[in-house]
């Protein structure tokens, strides 16, 4: 898994230790695997190093890497967002074939939001000049609306290619969840007011909890899964659902 020192991903980290299974966690620090993904070189090593360690095969990955949309340097929110968790999907096909492995990649309920079309078709065809040309008109929320919505849009894309090698992929699409990246904006003065109204606004009352979050990975990851291929589930208390009642 990638994403594993902080917030959603650390829970996910844990619960998935405490059902037993053995991992190898990739972040920037405190992991099994120190990696930048926003670079090439940092994507690559850490695929070249879970190849090493993990030559016999995956049974599971989980993409969680992410930075916000309060980030000032938009290319890095395209980076690690898509490029971080896309290229690390398709550098461990190979090892998720071998065991018949299952993927979630966290996405966002923000990744139906209005974005550029011209950034998202650049991402998904991987032509990072045109990404880096669409960024230069855009702000944070944007760029990360569009870099969840791309990494969506791939996972459906290769949903029926990687299930022909027997590797299932999902996206979980988290809501407003409480964690340090979350915190970054709650803490700011100029944003209070407005995140207290947007949580009130929650169909079920409350933030989201990382251990929401990692309880819909665990199950998306398992066998009970086994028939949910190619899907974006929601976790959001609602949120989706409330502000887009009529699009599935
Ligand atoms: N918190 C929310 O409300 C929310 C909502 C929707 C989606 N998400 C997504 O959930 C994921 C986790 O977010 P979080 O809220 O737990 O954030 P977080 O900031 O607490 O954790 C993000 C993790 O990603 C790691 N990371 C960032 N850049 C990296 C890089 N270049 N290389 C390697 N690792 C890097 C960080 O070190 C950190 O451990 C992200 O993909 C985020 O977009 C979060």
């Amino acid at each position: 898994m990638t994403g594993s020192a902080s917030g959603i991903g650390a829970a996910i980290r844990q619960r998935l230790l405490d059902e037993g299974h053995q991992l190898l966690a990739v972040d920037l620090h405190s992991a099994d695997i120190n990696a930048d993904l926003s670079t090439p070189a940092g994507r690559q090593a850490a695929v070249d190093t879970i190849r090493n360690a993990a030559g016999d095969g995956l049974d599971g990955f989980v993409a969680c890497a992410g930075v916000g949309s309060h980030i000032t340097d938009l290319p890095l929110i395209a980076q690690v967002n898509y490029f971080g968790a896309v290229e690390l999907v398709e550098g461990l096909r190979e090892l998720l074939a071998l065991k018949r492995g299952a993927v979630v990649m966290i996405s966002s309920n923000s990744a139906p939001m209005a974005t550029s079309a011209a950034y998202v078709d650049a991402l998904l065809a991987s032509d990072l000049d045109a990404v880096l040309r669409a960024l230069e008109e855009m702000e944070g929320k944007t760029a990360y609306f569009g870099s969840k919505q791309a990494v969506t849009r791939w996972m459906r894309r290769n949903t029926a290619a990687y299930a022909s090698d027997g590797v299932r992929l999902n996206a979980v699409g988290p809501g407003y969840t409480e964690t340090p990246m979350t915190a970054a904006v709650a803490d700011d003065p100029k944003f209070r007011d407005g995140i207290r109204q947007f949580l009130a606004s929650i169909p079920v009352g409350r933030a989201g909890q990382p251990a929401d979050i990692a309880s819909a990975v665990s199950f998306l990851l398992s066998e009970k899964a086994s028939f949910i291929c190619g899907a974006m589930l929601f976790v959001d208390g609602g949120h989706d659902a409330m502000l887009r009642p009529d699009q599935f």
